[in-house]
């Protein structure tokens, strides 16, 4: 009895490890699915209308997947579990307009960025619109973003303020917690549309322009190949244009 326990906990703690682990692209091929990963609160990239999820990321991942041949699934999880989540195996991609970080580099493996974007100031008319007028201002942004650091190196802020999600900082920006909200620039500008918005709010000063990709587990070198590699085709192939035009109106692709 004695012997038992500790080969039992051995065989457990075994067990939980290959259930943690990331899938390799074999074993995705042989069970015919493909696991995405997002948020579904970042419109118009990744979020709900209703029941369905949908944006431009959800349209590109599901053509990721009909390119290598698989059905896609797709895993919802708060943006600051994403990463995590990632490397735990909970699903074999994250597709979250993830900005390419070094600090995120040495945690994943990003696949070639699919867009490009600046990082932009929204605030009230009157409000702070630049990096200077952030001194002394409280600024919220989502929990979790690479938006954070760059914040918190500009001198002056009074406080950086984070939330769940954009939803929820644009709700402290309306009520006047926040003196402004920072985040991506097609998401501010889609937000304050789609809430009746756009003249309440204006866009200002972007504090810094991202890369933004999707990404697989660090090391997990097959199956980052083969998605990297249906991307540049979807790049090429003139389906990435079509899908940025439906929701862009442009080709949002880094130059
Ligand atoms: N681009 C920013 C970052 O990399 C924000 C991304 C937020 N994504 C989301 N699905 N909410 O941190």
């Amino acid at each position: 009895m004695i012997r038992v326990v500790p080969l039992l906990s051995a065989a457990l703690l075994l067990s939980a490890t290959a259930l943690a682990a990331p899938r390799t692209l074999d074993q995705i091929t042989a069970s015919g699915t493909l696991r995405l990963g997002t948020e579904a609160a970042f419109p118009p990239f990744n979020f709900y209308e209703g029941k369905a999820l949908m944006g431009f990321e959800v349209d590109l991942g599901n053509a990721l997947g009909q390119a290598l041949g698989l059905k896609v699934e797709w895993v919802v999880q708060p943006f600051d579990n994403l990463l995590i989540s990632l490397n735990q195996g909970r699903f074999d991609a994250v597709v979250a307009s993830h900005a390419i970080t070094p600090a995120r580099q040495k945690a994943v493996d990003f696949l070639p960025p699919h867009y490009c974007s600046a990082v932009n100031i929204v605030a009230r008319a009157g409000g702070p619109l630049t990096r200077q007028a952030l001194a002394g201002k409280t600024v919220g942004t989502q929990v979790g973003t690479a938006q954070i650091p760059v914040l918190k190196a500009i001198p002056g802020i009074r406080d950086v303020r984070t939330y769940p999600n954009d939803q929820a900082v644009l709700a402290a920006l309306q009520s006047g917690r926040v003196d402004a909200w920072t985040s991506n620039g097609p998401v501010v500008a889609y937000m304050l549309k789609t809430t009746g918005q756009t003249g309440k709010f204006l866009i200002g000063q972007a504090i810094s322009n991202e890369r933004n990709a999707g990404a697989v587990a660090r090391g997990n070198a097959a199956l980052h190949g083969a998605m990297s590699g249906a991307l540049v085709n979807l790049l090429e192939d003139g389906t990435y244009a079509r899908l940025s035009d439906k929701w862009f109106g442009q080709d949002i692709r880094c130059k």
